[in-house]
């Protein structure tokens, strides 16, 4: 096995049923991505690209295909093994955020990086260069959208994982702050060689990626085009 590979996934095929109805989300979906190695997904609202991350962390299991996380096949893998990797290993920063709603931001990241098990951490520095310190006494619901964006990254980083699944991490931010949070993003990548894969409508974050995959008609392809869309 390469130990590089973080993620391997071959033909995944991922369908939700409505009653009768069946949506094909995911139609042989393949990619893989290696650690120290930022790969973005665009693709149209409505291709599969949260679908896609939930089942790059076991949250739904694919109809078909294979796909191995960390050199192991998803066959192979328990819900007790998914729960420990989403604990220690990977992180995913949703779409509509994760914090946890009676803890403080400050309470937030100390109790994600415990969980992973990471007890050195510094919570305020993160804060600080993410451009959110005043927030750190605050509930989530105290927050802007773009300011619980950025305190859900400084979670991810504080539990220090080996990949990170982002949805649209710079989703709810300005063009000035978006900006400024970016290289945060990738520092944190090359310095502790993470993989990420980030789904992204941000022209910018994506061109900072080493790759860029366009995710249509069920299935991923290199982004190949003079202009983003
Ligand atoms: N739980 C569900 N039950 C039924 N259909 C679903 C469910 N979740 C998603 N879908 C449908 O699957 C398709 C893919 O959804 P998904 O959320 O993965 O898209 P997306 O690419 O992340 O879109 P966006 O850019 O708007 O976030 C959509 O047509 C959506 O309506
Ligand atoms: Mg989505």
């Amino acid at each position: 096995m390469n130990d590089s590979l973080l993620v391997e996934a071959r033909d995944l095929e991922r369908s939700y049923h409505n009653g009768r109805e069946q949506i094909r989300v995911l139609h042989g979906a393949s990619l893989e991505l290696r650690r120290g190695e930022a790969v973005a997904v665009i693709g149209p609202s409505g291709s599969g690209k949260s679908t896609l991350l939930n089942l790059l962390n076991g949250l739904l299991p694919p109809e078909s295909g294979e796909l191995r996380l960390f050199g192991r096949a998803h066959t192979e893998l328990t819900e007790s093994d998914w729960a420990e990797m989403r604990r220690t290993r990977i992180a995913t920063l949703f779409q509509d955020g994760n914090l946890i709603p009676t803890l403080t931001v400050s309470r937030n990241i100390a109790f994600r990086a415990g969980l992973a098990g990471v007890h050195r951490h510094d919570g305020d520095a993160l804060l600080e260069r993410l451009g959110i310190a005043e927030t750190a006494q605050r509930y989530p619901d105290q927050l802007s959208g773009g300011q619980r964006q950025r305190a859900a990254l400084a979670c991810a980083f504080a539990m220090q994982p080996e990949l990170i699944l982002a949805d649209e991490p710079t989703g709810s931010l300005d063009y000035a702050t978006a900006q400024r949070v970016a290289p945060l993003f990738f520092d944190a990548i090359r310095e502790r060689s993470l993989g990420a894969l980030i789904v992204t409508h941000n022209p910018e974050l994506a061109q900072r990626c080493d790759r860029i995959l366009e995710l249509r008609d069920g299935a991923l392809s290199p982004w190949v085009s003079a202009q983003f869309s």
